[in-house]
């Protein structure tokens, strides 16, 4: 039997975080507010602190046609990669505000936005840290965000 380990840690409030992480953590929940979900009123927000120092925010954008909405994760990731080419992403905060329903626990990406975090890693060469929290509640603090898929499929598989 083998085992892949998976480690994170958890924070009970923001102020148990570093000033750095605790200021993303508070705008990632700040800009729940400018997602654009009237379908399913989950609104994320996500915000991306990069190698320089700068900050890139991205909210999940949904469409009447349901499949074409995407997760405020990769609408970051995309903002990224074509407006700070070559610029790598230390650490991502990533919040939400369910409008529905409680938003005091932490929340992880889904699968697509694993994979898409797992490319961007390898293409900056660099590992991604993420922050994970609803409005209040629990902090998870997850060091290198490929670790949220193991045995993943990479460009390596097609050789
Ligand atoms: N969503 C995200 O933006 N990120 C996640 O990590 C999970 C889900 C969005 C997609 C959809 O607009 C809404 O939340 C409900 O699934």
């Amino acid at each position: 039997m083998k085992e892949i380990p998976f480690q994170y840690q958890v924070f009970e409030n923001a102020s148990a975080l570093s000033q750095e992480d605790a200021s993303l953590l508070l705008q990632a929940r700040a800009i729940t507010s400018q997602a654009y979900a009237p379908y399913s009123q989950f609104k994320v927000g996500a915000v991306a602190l990069l190698n320089d120092g700068s900050r890139v925010e991205g909210t999940n954008q949904e469409n009447a046609s349901y499949p074409v909405g995407i997760c405020a994760e990769r609408v970051l990731l995309s903002a990224i990669a074509s407006l700070h080419r070559n610029k790598a992403i230390k650490t991502i905060a990533i919040s939400y505000h369910n409008e529905k329903g409680k938003s005091n626990s932490p929340v992880s990406p889904c699968g697509i936005c694993r994979q898409s975090l797992l490319e961007q890693t390898l293409r900056q060469q660099q590992r991604i840290r993420l922050i994970l929290s609803g409005q209040e509640g629990l902090i998870y603090v997850i060091e290198d965000a490929t670790t949220l898929l193991p045995l993943s499929f990479t460009a390596n598989d097609m050789q």
